[in-house]
Formats: C-alpha cells, sequence, structure tokens
C-alpha cells in the first residue's frame, strides 16, 4: 500500500541528490517530483507543456527544501529531441544524475499515426523515449542509480513481444477491431518494457532498473489521451472514488516510486517489477528462458535510439 511506502520513506533525505521525471507536468509525475522536492532532492520536470510544467515547478519550490527545481520543455515522440534532453540533463546536473522516473506518455487509445521520425507515435512515447532516456543517461555515465518507469507490466506468465513488428505497424494489425487493437498496444508495451527492464542491469550492472505498475490513480490521463467522452465522463465521476478505495490519488501514489528508487529499504527485496503495494510481481518467464530474445530486444531498441 502507498501508505506502508509513506511510512517507510518518512525522514529520508535527498539533499545533494538530483532527480529527472519525465512526464512530470501533472499526474503521477508531477506527485512524484514533489515527493522528492519535500526531500531536499534537485528535481528536473519534463513535458511539452511550458505552463503546466513552470505551475509545477512553483510547487516544488514551494514543497522543497532548496534543492533546485527545473522545467525542461522537450516533445518526446521524437528520438532526435530524446537525445538533446539527455544532452541537457548531463550538462544541468553536472554529469550526476541520480534517479531516472519516466512517466510520459499514458494508455493507448487504439489510433495509429507517425512521427516525423515514422515511429508510430503512441509507442515512441510510451515505450521508445523512456528506453532512449535510460539508455542514453546511463551509457553517457550521467545516471549513477535507479531507472523506475512506471507503466503496467506483463506479469510472470506474459509473451514476449513481436520483435519483427514491436511497433505494430503492419496492415493486418492496423485493420483489428478498435479494442482488440488497444489490448494488442498496451500489452506490447508491458511486455517490451518488461524486457528492457530486465536486460538494463545485465547493460549497466552497477545500476538498477524498476518496472513499477501504479494499479489505479487518479489523473487526466483517459482525456489526455482523446478516450471517448463517455468513458472520460464515467472516469471523473467515479475515479475519485476508486482512487480513495482501491486506487490512490496521485499524492499518495508518490510515495511508491520515490520508494523503489531513493529508499535503501527497496533495495534487495525482489521488487524490479512491483505494483502500488509493494509486491513483487516476478520477471516474465520468457526474460529468464530466453536471454537471447531480451537481447535481441534491446540491440532493436538501442538501434532506434543512435
Ligand atoms: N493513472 C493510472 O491509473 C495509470 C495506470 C496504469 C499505468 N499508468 C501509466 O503511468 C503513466 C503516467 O500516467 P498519468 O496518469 O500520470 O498520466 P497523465 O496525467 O496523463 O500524465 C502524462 C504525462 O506525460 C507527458 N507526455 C505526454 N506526451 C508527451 C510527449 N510527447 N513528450 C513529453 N511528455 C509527454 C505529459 O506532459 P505534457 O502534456 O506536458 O507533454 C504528462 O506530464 C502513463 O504512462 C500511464 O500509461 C497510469
Amino acid at each position: 500500500m502507498s501508505s506502508q511506502a509513506a511510512k517507510l520513506n518518512e525522514g529520508i533525505d535527498l539533499a545533494g541528490k538530483n532527480v529527472a521525471i519525465s512526464g512530470g507536468t501533472q499526474g503521477i509525475g508531477a506527485a512524484t517530483g514533489i515527493r522528492f522536492a519535500q526531500a531536499g532532492a534537485s528535481v528536473f520536470v519534463i513535458g511539452r507543456n511550458e505552463e503546466l510544467g513552470n505551475k509545477v515547478v512553483e510547487e516544488l519550490k514551494k514543497a522543497g527544501k532548496g534543492g533546485k527545481a527545473e522545467f525542461i520543455k522537450a516533445d518526446l515522440s521524437l528520438v532526435s529531441s530524446v537525445k538533446t534532453l539527455a544532452d541537457q540533463l548531463k550538462q544541468k546536473t553536472g554529469g550526476e544524475l541520480h534517479y531516472l522516473i519516466t512517466t510520459q506518455g499514458g494508455p493507448p487509445n487504439g489510433t495509429f499515426s507517425l512521427t516525423s521520425e515514422d515511429h508510430e507515435s503512441h509507442f515512441a512515447i510510451q515505450v521508445l523515449s523512456r528506453f532512449g532516456l535510460a539508455y542514453l543517461l546511463a551509457q553517457s555515465g550521467t545516471l549513477k542509480d535507479t531507472w523506475v518507469t512506471i507503466c503496467a507490466p506483463g506479469g510472470e506468465k506474459s509473451a514476449p513481444p513481436d520483435l519483427e513488428d514491436l511497433e505494430l505497424k503492419n496492415e493486418e494489425e492496423r485493420q483489428r477491431y478498435l479494442p482488440m487493437r488497444i489490448i494488442k498496444a498496451g500489452t506490447r508495451d508491458g511486455a517490451v518494457m518488461d524486457g528492457l527492464v530486465s536486460q538494463f542491469s545485465s547493460a549497466f550492472p552497477s545500476l538498477r532498473a524498476v518496472h513499477a505498475f501504479p494499479g489505479y490513480v487518479h489523473t487526466s490521463a483517459a482525456s489526455n489521451q482523446s478516450f471517448p467522452r463517455p468513458l472520460v465522463l464515467l472516469q471523473s465521476l467515479f475515479g475519485p472514488l476508486l482512487a480513495r478505495t482501491i486506487g490512490n490519488t496521485p499524492t499518495t501514489y508518490a510515495e511508491v516510486p520515490f520508494y523503489l528508487a531513493a529508499n535503501p529499504q527497496a533495495r534487495g527485496k525482489g521488487l524490479e517489477y512491483t505494483n502500488e503495494k509493494l509486491k513483487p510481481l516476478g520477471a516474465p518467464s520468457w526474460t529468464k528462458d530466453q536471454p537471447e530474445l531480451r537481447k535481441k530486444l534491446w540491440e532493436k531498441m538501442a538501434a532506434m535510439i543512435q
């Protein structure tokens, strides 16, 4: 439970530590940034919306204990922006970024579009940009400790992703019934992230990667992802109740990424795949049984970032 994480996080001092929160202008990312600021960390908030980003920075300054607070504008649907951002973070942190929390994007809505760099748009934000930031920051030696990525993991019994069509670009996929496209894209997101998280510590043995599933957190994600109006309405009506009962508000959930990244007690507990109750979800069996597949996935993603 997040209240459990809140208790465990009491008194943790992060003065002198730097954290970057991509997708930090609202929702889970903004609340997580505030939690890090409260512990004295310097927080870099990343997103496209300047007005929201500056508002979050004001909140960070109010909540903070002397750490820096800065908004960096970036559209992470583009690999070129991911690369620029990785360079900016290296410079702004003096090459010392302790924690990277990636929350940009949202659930797939089943639409298909391509970025100007020819990547499928949802994949580019939800999967590629998260990997790209972690990969580039780790490779340059800027990332010093932990990458936490927040999106639904596939789970122990999940199937590996289809390496031949990671972006679900082929015509057959695009012709599927909308709910099927949403399910396929969501499953793919989780599976790819699982594979990358499992390979991360092999590629960078001194660093940690954690794939965190937030359960239900009441945010504007459904409307931000242009879900149909009745669904958005239902979520705005019942979401607050869900958040109070079985889920979380962004503020209560923020204790979880904070715990996973920065609380020494979270280490060595098998929490590389974890839910909002801090329950270890276990690595998908394919990541253990088929290490060559996970390596190929890594190489494919790395080639997209070069
Ligand atoms: N909320 C939940 O219950 C839940 C459940 C399962 C998984 N998740 C996952 O958790 C993550 C965070 O969810 P949330 O509810 O906090 O979502 P949210 O409130 O909609 O926030 C999404 C963030 O992503 C940023 N973003 C979107 N597109 C971007 C782009 N092209 N470039 C840079 N930043 C971009 C947005 O900033 P700008 O608009 O400023 O760019 C915003 O700060 C999502 O990936 C979601 O799929 C959430």
